[in-house]
């Protein structure tokens, strides 16, 4: 038998949802007892010889001063791990720090309990934690449903890159978030047919976080469905903490769905790029729904690092090693809450004026937004998003992204909340001219 075929049998064994909801290229990945599984059974060696990393030969790397240089401020030991490999699946510190990063305390979970979870792999960036999870469960004739409208990449993660057929699942039917479209999207697929299906809260673009009620509503319809297939539920957390309404509740749905059935498959995506504000380091991570020393967790943790060396190799050590220092500061909370206060008041600034704008001149239609750095304005019927975007960068020196035919994403993160009421201004003007007619100015 073959190493896949066994974390295969592994899996049918330990988690039949599991083995079921795997891709095809889900099911060939394997971690090959080749260089770093070696390499990691020689650690601590007296005379190690099976790595290619060049050293003096008692594991310190033999660096070149001018790289050393810039990383003065990290001590000796830090500064080799640095510049040295990473582990395939990330600095040990790091995981686990992470780990208590991200996990809430029981008490803030409906359930009142924690559910099981394993110490997070570290990818590079949580595009590639996406892309983790759609190389294991996404493929041809498998379909992944996700919330409209989304972030673009999504389509080239689950689609593109494997062939799967992505389903845009309309939710926000008259501006009003719907809770129950998902699963009913998901409804339309045959009894026991497996699906994948993506939560991006707090959302790109809408900028919207569901609140307790309708949180309640999305996880009862994913496990009502579950009891008719296996659902893998990829919890897309990149903008986790920027939440600026009370009563939005903030932490991730991947709590409320994990260890509760077989059949619903939880898969927690976050990192440090928005949520530490560290957008170079590219340090995203991969948290499984079991205990990391449960036989389901090492299957597939076995498929996600073979994957991984087959990828980006392992991740860099260095932007590991940056995040590290910040997570071992007591108060870097209170360094993220200073940017988070930023993004709400500039949140504050530009909801009031894109409603007045709507209030006053009729031009777009705003879907509501409490949480992350977007906000996402519908056009009116006639008026083409990208037209429109053209217009602005061409006569009004503004920079707009367009979603589709009929929304306009404005990226607050990236604006003073001084400019927001003359951006505003400049796009209702714009309005006004491609749309001709209609815009009271
Ligand atoms: C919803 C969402 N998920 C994931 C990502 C990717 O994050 P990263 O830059 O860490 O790959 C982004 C980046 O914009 C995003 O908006």
């Amino acid at each position: 038998m073959s190493t896949a075929e066994a974390l295969n049998a592994q899996l049918e064994r330990e988690a039949p949802a599991v083995a079921a909801a795997l891709s095809p290229l889900g099911r060939r990945a394997f971690y090959p007892p080749d260089i770093p599984f070696q390499a990691a059974q020689a650690r601590g060696k007296t005379y190690n010889a099976t790595i290619g990393q060049i050293t003096d030969g008692n594991g310190r790397i033999l660096a070149l001063p001018t790289i050393t240089a810039v990383l003065d401020r990290l001590n000796d030991a830090d500064r080799n791990r640095a510049l040295l490999y990473s582990p395939i699946e990330g600095l040990a510190e790091l995981r686990e720090r992470w780990q208590r990063w991200q996990t809430p305390a029981a008490e803030s979970l409906p359930s009142g309990a924690l559910p099981a979870a394993s110490v997070p792999i570290v990818t590079c960036g949580l595009a590639h934690a996406l892309a983790l999870t759609a190389d294991v469960f996404a493929g041809p004739g498998r379909k992944v449903f996700i919330p409209a409208p989304f972030w673009g990449n999504y389509r080239q993660i689950y689609g593109i890159r494997t062939g799967a057929e992505v389903v845009a699942v309309p939710c926000f039917p008259e501006r009003r978030f719907d809770p129950l479209a998902l699963a009913r999207a998901i409804a339309s697929l045959p009894s026991g047919t497996p699906a994948m299906a993506l939560l991006n809260i707090p959302a790109n673009p809408t900028g919207y976080s569901p609140t307790t009620a309708e949180r309640g509503a999305l996880v009862a319809s994913l496990f009502e469905e579950a009891e008719r297939r296996p659902i893998v539920v990829v919890c897309d957390d990149a903008y986790a903490g920027l939440v600026y309404e009370d009563g939005i509740p903030t932490t991730s749905l991947f709590w409320e769905l994990a260890g509760r059935s077989g059949n619903l498959i939880p898969l927690l995506v976050t990192g440090s790029t928005k949520e530490l504000v560290f957008f170079g380091g590219r340090v995203g991570f991969l948290t499984l729904p079991w205990a990391s020393d449960s036989p389901v967790t090492s299957a597939l943790e076995g498929k996600i690092k073979g994957l991984i060396r087959a990828g980006i190799g392992s991740p860099p050590a260095l932007s590991q090693m940056v995040l590290l220092q910040a997570l071992r500061k007591d108060d870097i909370r209170e360094e993220i809450a200073v940017v988070v206060a930023v993004m709400k008041e500039r949140c504050r600034v530009l909801r009031a004026e894109l409603e007045r704008a709507e209030r006053e001149h009729g031009a777009f239609r705003v879907l509501p937004f409490n949480s992350g750095v977007f906000a996402l304005v519908e056009l009116p019927e006639g008026i083409d998003a990208d037209t429109l975007r053209r217009h602005l960068l061409e006569h009004e020196d503004v920079g707009l992204v367009s979603i589709g035919e009929r929304y306009l994403r404005v990226a607050f993160c990236s604006l003073e909340a001084e400019a927001v009421p003359e951006l505003v201004k400049r796009l209702v003007r714009g309005v006004g001219v491609v749309g001709g007619v209609g815009v009271a100015q």
